[in-house]
């Protein structure tokens, strides 16, 4: 299976960001003494969010348009931090920065370099809080970051690890549903914790659109878990079906059958909402896909702020869609294609 992604970021100057990932791309990441790299993608959920945190299947893909690189080198004295969020030493740190030092501090402790100080630089294209996997990638690729300055080779069950100690501190309880897409780089089904590749059986072409609202997982979460409690009946029908449709999709993705998909992601999106994690410009961006002549759309991730998926029926109509999602107050739209090898 082949992944092609596309964003319509303008082409610019070569950026720390994009000389990174020429090097990480290029394997110069492990010269001695000097830093070493790891990288990640972000990922979006197709089919069974929310329903996948009580148990049901969920399916999604890999957003290789979307990317963060963590270049790591040892230092003497304390661990020390650049990003877009923070620049100091990590007893300064603030709260936003706690996921990224849990990634360091357990990657550290899974290679053996707990004692070791470290300098790292994050540069990252994944937009934070829009249901885009941000915490995973920046736990995968601070996973695989410590593990080349350590000289370990961990396996992905290990970054799997590393990335949910992230997650823990960013969102509370994960289903695990996020660090195994951003680690996997084919679309894949979650089930009980089990991964398992997706066959796609013609080119998916899908737009994903940043409300311009962040969204907080934990949040929305919590939200779902306390309507659940107050009205399991209605609560838990609506989970069911959302992991009844992310499963029957994986016949309908097989046979690239983008209407039969297409419906499934409006339904989906319906139920979504009634969970209660969808807003006004998220439907909005839903309606707008609609009227652009989607075959499906979607919120994609934790909602309640964040992005929508759609489907378009080929590239030239996905970027017609992009278009239009962006009249529609789409903050960013991206494009990826999801295909067979
Ligand atoms: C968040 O990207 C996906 C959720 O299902 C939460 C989870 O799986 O842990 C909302």
């Amino acid at each position: 299976m082949r992944i092609k992604a596309e964003g319509n970021v303008p082409a610019s100057p070569e950026t720390a960001l994009s000389r990174s990932i020429r090097r990480v791309a290029s394997g110069d990441s492990g010269r001695a003494g000097g830093p070493v790299l790891g990288s990640a993608h972000a990922k979006a959920i197709l089919f069974g969010e929310h329903a996948v945190v009580y148990g049901a299947p969920a399916v999604a893909i890999p957003l290789h348009a979307l990317t963060a690189v963590a270049e790591v080198s040892p230092r003497r004295e304390g661990t020390r931090i650049h990003s877009a969020l923070f620049h100091g030493d990590a007893d300064d740190a603030p709260a936003r920065i706690q996921p990224l030092l849990e990634a360091i501090y357990s990657a550290q402790r899974h290679t053996g370099i707990s004692d070791m100080g470290v300098e790292l630089r994050l540069d990252s294209t994944v937009p934070y809080e829009r249901g885009l996997g941000s915490s995973a990638v920046v736990g995968v690729a601070v996973a695989r970051a410590v593990a080349a300055l350590a000289g370990v080779q961990m396996d992905a069950d290990e970054i799997f690890e590393v990335a949910m100690d992230c997650e823990r501190i960013a969102h509370g309880r994960s289903s695990g549903l996020d660090p195994r897409t951003v680690i996997s780089e084919v679309p894949i089904r979650f089930h009980g914790g089990e991964v398992a590749h997706i066959q796609v059986g013609a080119p998916l072409v899908f737009v994903l659109a940043d409300s311009g609202h962040a969204g907080s997982t934990a949040r929305a979460v919590g939200a779902v878990r306390a309507s659940l409690k107050a009205d399991p009946e209605r609560i838990s029908g609506l989970i069911d079906r959302l992991g009844e449709i992310a499963e029957g999709s994986l016949d309908q993705l097989a046979a690239g059958d983008r209407e039969g998909l297409g419906a499934q992601m409006f339904e989906a999106h319906r139920h979504l909402a009634e969970l209660g994690v969808s807003d006004v410009a998220l439907e909005r961006l839903v309606d707008a896909a609609r009227a652009a002549g989607a075959t499906g759309a979607k919120l994609t991730g934790g909602g309640r702020g964040g992005c929508v998926i759609a489907l378009a029926r080929d590239d030239e109509h996905g970027a017609r869609l992009e278009h239009a999602l962006r009249r529609a107050g789409a903050a960013r739209t991206w494009r990826t294609t999801v295909s067979q090898a």
